[in-house]
């Protein structure tokens, strides 16, 4: 059984695809952290009883540090971080404890159209006005800098006719929504085999 954690800050879609299609017996979602108390995520965390916190870098009533998260995930043994959505930057210090088991889903091809600044619609209005032919969705390991980790997997898919940059957001939700379960899955078989610099997945 993996456990997880999924920290988010909106809608919640990713984290729907994960909680729905990767089967119950493999993967525990055992707490999903947002920066916001009020969004689609949060929401659908509390509807299916899954332990939500809100976590903030200043002291703020109502929210946890990465302090106290970081004691939480090593106490319950959390196998498996998984970024779906959420915007802020992770600290230096928490990205360090939990090396190889940060991950992120980004909205585009990596290393094209990441970094700072690089989330939402911003990804897709810049893939719109650089007419790719090709869109997708990345999954990579999180290091200090943003969205530079070890890619782990990708998908592809065509945006050459896509009239604005929110059609080539729908088209790439459509990919993350099919690559994202598959690997959390494959984390779970332990398919997934970290050999130096090199990312193997097994069949
Ligand atoms: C997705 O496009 C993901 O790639 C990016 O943020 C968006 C989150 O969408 N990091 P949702 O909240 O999972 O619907």
């Amino acid at each position: 059984m993996l456990k997880i954690a999924v920290f988010v800050s909106g809608r919640g879609s990713n984290l729907k695809q994960v909680f729905f299609k990767v089967p119950k017996e493999k993967l525990a979602i055992l707490y999903v952290i947002s920066d916001k108390q009020d969004c689609g995520a949060v929401k659908f965390a509390e509807e299916n009883n899954i332990p939500v916190f809100f976590v903030s870098d200043k002291v703020k009533e109502g929210y946890v540090d990465y302090h106290f998260l970081l004691n939480k995930f090593l106490k319950s043994e959390i196998d498996l971080i998984l970024l779906a959505g959420f915007l802020k930057k992770i600290p230096d210090n928490f990205v360090d404890a939990f090396d190889g088991k940060l991950i992120n889903i980004h909205p585009a091809l990596l290393p094209k159209y990441g970094g700072k600044g690089m989330y939402g619609l911003n990804v897709h209005r810049a893939v719109f006005d650089a007419k790719e032919k090709f869109s997708g969705a990345s999954i990579h390991f999180v290091n200090k800098i943003y969205d530079d980790g070890k890619i782990i997997a990708q998908r592809k898919v065509d945006v050459s006719n896509a009239k604005s940059p929110e059609e080539i957001a729908e088209l790439v939700l459509q990919v993350e929504h099919e690559l994202l379960p598959g690997i959390i899955e494959k984390f779970c078989d332990n398919k997934i085999i970290v050999d130096g610099g090199d990312i193997k997945i097994i069949d």
